[in-house]
Formats: C-alpha cells, structure tokens, sequence
C-alpha cells in the first residue's frame, strides 16, 4: 500500500508540477520548544524523504489551547489545514461536524485496529471509521527532578506526598526555587491531574472522567485543592505566565529542584544534552505510582479537496510506521501508540513509560488526561482550567474552589 501510495504521490508530483502540490500538506501543530521542535523534524525529514512537501503552521502554546483558536479561525474561513494536531475530544468535536476525512483504506491495509491501544482508538475513530493517525501516547503524572539538586536533598526520590513535602522543603532549604512552574492555566490543570490521581483511581475515574458531581463537591476534591496551595508555596514569585520550557530550563540549569510535567518535559532535558539517571530523574507523581494519566498526540485530516487525499494518506502511513514511530517518541518524550514497537532505542524514563502504560491498561487504572482533552470535552475542561487556576493564584479558598468547581463543571455538561 506504501509503495503504492507513494508511486501515486510521485505520480501526481509530475502531472501537477508548477501547479498547486499534490504532494504537499500543511499542518498545524504547537510544537515549538526546543525538545517539540527536534522531534517534529523527525516527522518532517521522514515525510520529505517520502516525497511530501511540508508546509508548516506552528501556533505556539503549550496545550494547544492557541492552536485550536487559530484552526477554529482557518476552518471558519473555508481554508482548514490539511493535518491537525489534536487532542482527545477535540477530535470528535471535529468529526461530529463533519470536517474530517477518512482513514479507513490506510489503517485496514495497515491492520492499526490490531495495534493501535483501544484506549487511542477511542479518539482516533468516529462512527467506526478511523479519522486521525496517533504519533504517540504522553502521560502527565510525571516529576522531573535534578539529580543533583535530590543529591543535596537527601538522594532518596519521593514516593508519598509526605516525601515529596520533605524533598520540597529540603530543596528549598537549601537555596533553590523547589518547584519550577509557569502560571498558565493548562499548566496549573497539568500539576492538577496528577494531584487529584494521588488522591485515588477511584476519585480521579470519578471525578475527571464520569463528571459526578458529589465527587467533585467531595472533601477529597478540597483535599486535592489543599496540596495544590500546597505546591504553590514552592514556586517563585515570577512564575506568571512561564512557558513550561523556560520552567523545565530552571530545572536543567540548577535554578531549580523539580518540575511537575507531562513526559514532553522529558524532550526539553534531551535536547540540553542532559541523560535520564545521571542528570535528570523521571518519576511518577507520588501516590500515583501503577496509574496514567494519558493523552496522544493525533494527526486529524481534514477535508480540503480530492487533490490532497494522496499526500493525506502517505503522512498517516508514515506516521503509523513501526521504525518513526520508535525514532520520533524516542525524541519526544512520549510512547509509541501502537504496542508492538521494540522499547531497545529508549532511555530508561522512556522504558518506564512504556511498561507504566501497559500495566495501567491492564489493571484498568488508565485514565485520559483532563488538562489534555482526554477526559472531557472542551467546555468541561476549559470550566475546570478556571477554577484551578484562579485557586493556585489565590482567589479562591479550596473551600470556594470546591462549590466553583461544581458549579463551572455542572454549567458545562
Ligand atoms: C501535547 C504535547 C506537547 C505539550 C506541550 C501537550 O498537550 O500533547 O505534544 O508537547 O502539550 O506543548
């Protein structure tokens, strides 16, 4: 099928020189930190080395919260990109409204319903028809902590919350900004994910994923507001609207002890040249360790014309490949999304996050992300990113965090 499509791509190539490309597309994404940017080449140089013609549409901002305004915009005006970065439900939001192609002779050729996680099929398939191609599986209850500056803390990585509290205090003692964090609201509700898992699987299926809302009004949803205060008294006073890589640079450069982060993070340390173990160590969020918090990075097709449907379908090929898919998460800090891809190129954190997956797949305490779009639609989670971070920026008592919390959520759903 490859070879065909990429004969035909060729092909097109030819009849259309001159003219508008065939074998182009464009995409829009929000990859643009340093780690973002060396795994994005990764796809870039495999889909040019395949013929495809890479038009770039970066819209920074980590979340994608910008990325989809500007796709909303793009699409409004009658000229949607060819492939999208998206998350979880935004995917289906664009499928129920009918924006987006189908994949359905590339993954049957391909077999991705026999490797592709059900858990990913659920966002990558609409009505039954496959409609985006998933890059990878990033997770956000992760901890990234300088080695050195947990040497100077007593070298014994947290495992409770009652740990990470000592480590916190000690790194603080000792000089450092103990918690590198930027004040946005994505990233408040990214710290946010992994604190309300700590406070149980069950809480977090309760609260994040079935909306329930006496678990949400619950006093362990006050608990979980509690520890976010918590945290924030471990923050410097400049941490207002920090992109999250200027926080990981803290963590890479000295200035501070440790970052609370999805596995993206992971990407920021590589590409500073800095190794799993001997610079850096991965962690799970106490309380969390044997649970995932998930979300995937998908490409979604949207449909621009006949005319792109070849060079569509070669980037979704490319992306479900074996090899890229190994090269790319390598690169990136995430997973592969399919579960037979050799773990012998990744780093240890990269090994942990392969396995943690697995086992949480199996043990049924693998959750989507509700600071990713993996949990809940939109409105339900830009609702919960309000309330969050008016909480960490102390407007809020947990107390009144809690009754907004219902509230935002109640009035979305
Ligand atoms: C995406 C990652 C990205 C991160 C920060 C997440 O929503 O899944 O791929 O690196 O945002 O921009």
């Amino acid at each position: 099928m490859l070879r065909k499509l990429m004969m035909a791509g060729v092909c097109a190539s030819a009849m259309v020189a001159g003219s508008a490309q065939a074998d182009e597309v464009e995409v829009l994404h929000w990859w643009t930190s340093g780690g973002e940017a060396a795994a994005l080449n990764v796809l870039k140089d495999d889909l040019e080395s395949k013929g495809v013609t890479w038009q770039d549409m970066p819209v920074a901002g980590g979340g994608g919260t910008e990325a989809m305004t500007a796709l909303r915009a793009r699409v409004t005006a009658g000229n949607a990109p060819t492939a999208v970065q998206m998350l979880g439900f935004d995917i289906l939001d664009w499928a129920n409204e009918g924006a987006l192609g189908n994949l359905n002779d590339v993954a049957a050729e391909e077999g991705w319903d026999d490797v592709v996680p059900v858990a990913l099929q659920g966002f990558g398939k609409h009505d039954g028809n496959w409609i985006s191609a998933p890059v990878n599986v990033h997770s956000t209850n992760w901890v990234w902590i300088s080695k050195a500056a947990l040497d100077a803390a007593g070298g014994k990585a947290p495992e409770t919350w009652d740990e990470l509290v000592a480590v916190l205090d000690a790194m603080q003692a000792n000089g450092l900004t103990a918690l590198a964090h930027g004040g946005q609201a994505w990233q408040d509700a990214t710290i946010f994910d992994a604190v309300v898992l700590s406070l149980g699987t069950d809480f977090y299926k309760q609260s994040m994923i079935d909306l329930d809302l006496d678990a949400i009004g619950s006093d362990t949803m006050k608990e979980a507001f509690d520890r976010m205060a918590t945290l924030r008294s471990y923050v410097d006073d400049n941490f207002s609207g920090r992109d999250w890589n200027l926080a990981s640079a803290m963590v890479i450069n000295g200035e501070a002890g440790m970052q609370m982060m999805g596995d993206w993070a992971k990407g920021e340390f590589l590409n500073a040249g800095q190794t799993p173990g001997e610079d850096f160590v991965c962690i799970r969020f106490p309380g969390t360790q044997g649970s995932v918090t998930f979300n995937s990075d998908q490409f979604a097709m949207f449909e621009v014309g006949d005319d792109r449907v070849e060079a569509q379908h070669l980037m979704a090929s490319a992306i479900m490949s074996p090899t890229f898919q190994s090269a790319f998460n390598v690169v990136k800090g995430s997973v592969p999304a399919r579960t037979d891809v050799p773990n012998d190129d990744f780093d240890d954190c990269g090994k942990k996050g392969m396995v943690d997956l697995a086992e949480a797949n199996d043990a049924g305490t693998l959750f989507g992300s509700m600071a990713h779009g993996h949990a809940a639609p939109a409105g339900v989670k830009n609702a919960l990113y309000d309330v969050v971070t008016a909480h960490f920026n102390g407007e809020y008592d947990s107390e009144t965090a809690v009754e907004e919390l219902v509230n935002a959520i109640d009035g979305a759903l």
